[in-house]
């Protein structure tokens, strides 16, 4: 069982500058939360408690301000910073006295899921015994992507960072399952042409010993990018479109908190005196009524 995630939530957030300037993406909002939320709503969805979020140098304390130890969510949150970006691996040796002897599963902090059989998926993705599992989804430009070819079987041919000639339309998603090994594969990496470790570069690793699986999201489910301005708004008119026409949220950590029983109303009760008068806050009292 996968026990630990890890959320990258470092990067400079280029491409959505000024808005990034001085504000951490992952803390910008989509719709009526901050990104972040979404992310850590999938990892607790996948059952998963003890979180390591990886920000960028002096940016923890914005983090902290929101989350901070997690309890509100009767989970555990734990803060590394990082000095510079350097590559999606880097939070396999950034973690590793955080990681142990246990399996990890790592999410970006910018990727949004979501899913009617995806609490199930996630489910059987953390039952990972070993090796690594990634997953995939069709989209219509691949060269953005992480992309894997693989068999009627659904087994992984090759896989190639953002390739230019096109080799399939399945994106491997920024959510990746692994075991143990993974910290010494990251460590074994050498940085590529960008001066990047590269998750394709590790991915590889596992997938020539034969220990890469892929499972698909399922048609049903949306993954959506939240890499530049105009994907956040797509990204928030979507949870905008799905909230007000159901009434319920998605991404409410304290609703999944509740549901799981990691939470009673008491937390409840300090989470809308945190957040103040607000409709999130008003959710929350519908929740306990
Ligand atoms: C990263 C990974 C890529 C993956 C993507 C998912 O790309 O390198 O393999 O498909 O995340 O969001 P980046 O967002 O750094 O361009």
């Amino acid at each position: 069982m996968i026990k630990k995630g890890i959320i990258l939530a470092g990067g400079y957030g280029t491409r959505m500058s000024p808005l990034t300037k001085a504000v951490n993406k992952q803390l910008l909002p989509i719709y009526d939360k901050p990104l972040i939320y979404y992310p850590i709503s999938i990892l607790m969805l996948a059952g998963i408690k003890e979180i390591l979020i990886i920000v960028n140098k002096g940016q923890l304390y914005q983090f902290k301000k929101l989350l901070s130890d997690g309890k509100r969510f009767g989970i555990k949150i734990n803060y590394l910073e990082q000095n510079k970006p350097r590559g999606l691996p880097d939070a396999f040796i950034l973690g590793e006295k955080y990681i142990g002897k246990e399996k990890v599963a790592l999410i970006l902090g910018d990727n949004f899921f979501y899913g009617q059989s995806l609490t199930a998926k996630l489910k059987s993705c953390v039952k990972l015994s070993n090796g690594c599992k990634v997953l995939i989804h069709p989209v219509s430009k691949p060269e953005l992507y992480g992309v894997a070819k693989i068999d009627k079987k659904g087994k992984i041919l090759s896989i190639r960072e953002k390739p230019k000639k096109s080799l399939s339309n399945l994106a491997i998603t920024g959510l990746y399952f692994f075991d143990n090994k993974v910290v010494d594969y990251s460590k074994k990496l050498k940085p590529s042409k960008r001066n990047e470790l590269e998750i394709v570069d590790l991915l590889n690793i596992y997938k020539n010993k034969n220990k890469l699986k892929s499972e698909f999201l399922g048609r049903g489910g949306a993954w959506l990018d939240t890499g530049s301005i105009d994907d956040f708004y797509s990204a928030s008119s979507f949870v905008s479109s799905l909230e007000n026409r159901q009434g319920l949220k998605i991404a409410c950590l304290e609703e999944i908190a509740l549901r799981k029983n990691w939470i009673g109303r008491r937390e409840i009760y300090k989470s809308i005196s945190f957040y103040g008068k607000c409709e999130y806050s008003n959710y929350l009292k519908r929740l306990i009524k």
